[in-house]
């Protein structure tokens, strides 16, 4: 299972999303790839990696899936950090920025030359890399960039199932419109496996109004909801939160495979 965590909106939580049910996941058994496919390298730096010192990352597997395909499973292998022993990743950091500009240009010489000359098309690179793992890892978590861009495309295109983390915010739940439009573009022409698609909402706090009247509106849309207001931000990862938080994941959402099965809800 390919999972995205994905938001047009900056800081509704992806990262702390993506780490945190990925390390959930791992206690509970699983084997877990998580993919930081974001320049800024924050959930690498949430593994405990400094995303400046690594020499092998992201950014290097795609240009190879471009331009050396054929050795890309072996440098996938050397890539892989295996930070414990049944949750992995695939790092990042700045030079992301350079591969996103390629994938532009890959774009733009396709569209002025439209011949199919059998090279990769620019949406499908990270879909590559993941079909080297994906046999090895019970889910594979990819943690985007808050920008609509190819880097996302990649992320959607290479997915069964997307979850969109989001404050109950009005500004918030206003910006989902553009995510959502993209993701049905996507299962549209480009990848009609990406079946399910799940509104997470974060840091979510009943007693306030603000939160209630978005979270009322969350619901009114056609969309999955599922309510975590226990998701944990690592800083505060106190055993006993820690594993109240496992639970969530364990029995609500593994389990069932459905985040919001108990709450009900319609696909998008
Ligand atoms: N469920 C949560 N509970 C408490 N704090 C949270 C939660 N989720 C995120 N945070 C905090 O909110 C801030 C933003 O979170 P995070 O970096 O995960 O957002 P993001 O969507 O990945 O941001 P960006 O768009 O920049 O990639 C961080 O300080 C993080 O610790
Ligand atoms: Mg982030």
């Amino acid at each position: 299972m390919v999972i995205s965590f994905c938001c047009g909106k900056g800081g509704t939580g992806k990262t702390t999303s993506t780490y945190n049910i990925g390390a959930a996941l791992a206690q509970a058994g699983k084997r877990v790839l998580l993919v930081d496919n974001d320049q800024q390298g924050s959930l690498t730096l949430s593994m405990g990696y400094e995303p400046q010192m690594l020499s092998l990352t992201l950014a290097n597997l795609m240009f190879q899936a471009i331009d050396m395909p054929e050795q890309l499973e072996q440098s996938v292998e050397q890539t892989i950090q295996k930070t414990t022993n049944n949750l992995h990743l695939i790092q990042a950091n700045n030079k992301l920025a350079g591969t996103l500009s390629r994938l532009v240009s890959m774009q733009n010489t396709r569209a002025m030359f439209p011949l199919d000359d059998g090279s990769i098309a620019p949406e499908r690179v990270l879909s590559a890399i993941v079909e080297q793992v994906k046999d090895q890892y019970d889910y594979i978590l990819i943690d985007c960039s808050p920008h609509l861009d190819l880097q996302m495309l990649n992320a959607l295109v290479a997915s069964n199932r997307v979850i969109i983390p989001t404050q109950a915010h009005f500004l918030d739940t206003a910006g989902l419109n553009d995510t959502i439009e993209i993701i049905r573009k996507v299962q549209q022409s480009l990848n009609p496996n990406l079946r399910q698609v799940d509104i997470l909402l974060t840091m979510f706090m009943s007693r306030t109004v603000l939160n209630q009247k978005c979270a009322g509106t969350l619901w009114r849309a056609n969309a999955y909801l599922y309510r975590a207001n226990r998701l944990l931000d690592q800083s505060s990862r106190t055993s006993g939160c820690w594993d109240q938080f496992a639970g969530i994941c364990t029995e609500k959402w593994c389990s069932t495979g459905l985040p919001c099965s108990s709450r009900g809800g319609h696909a998008l």
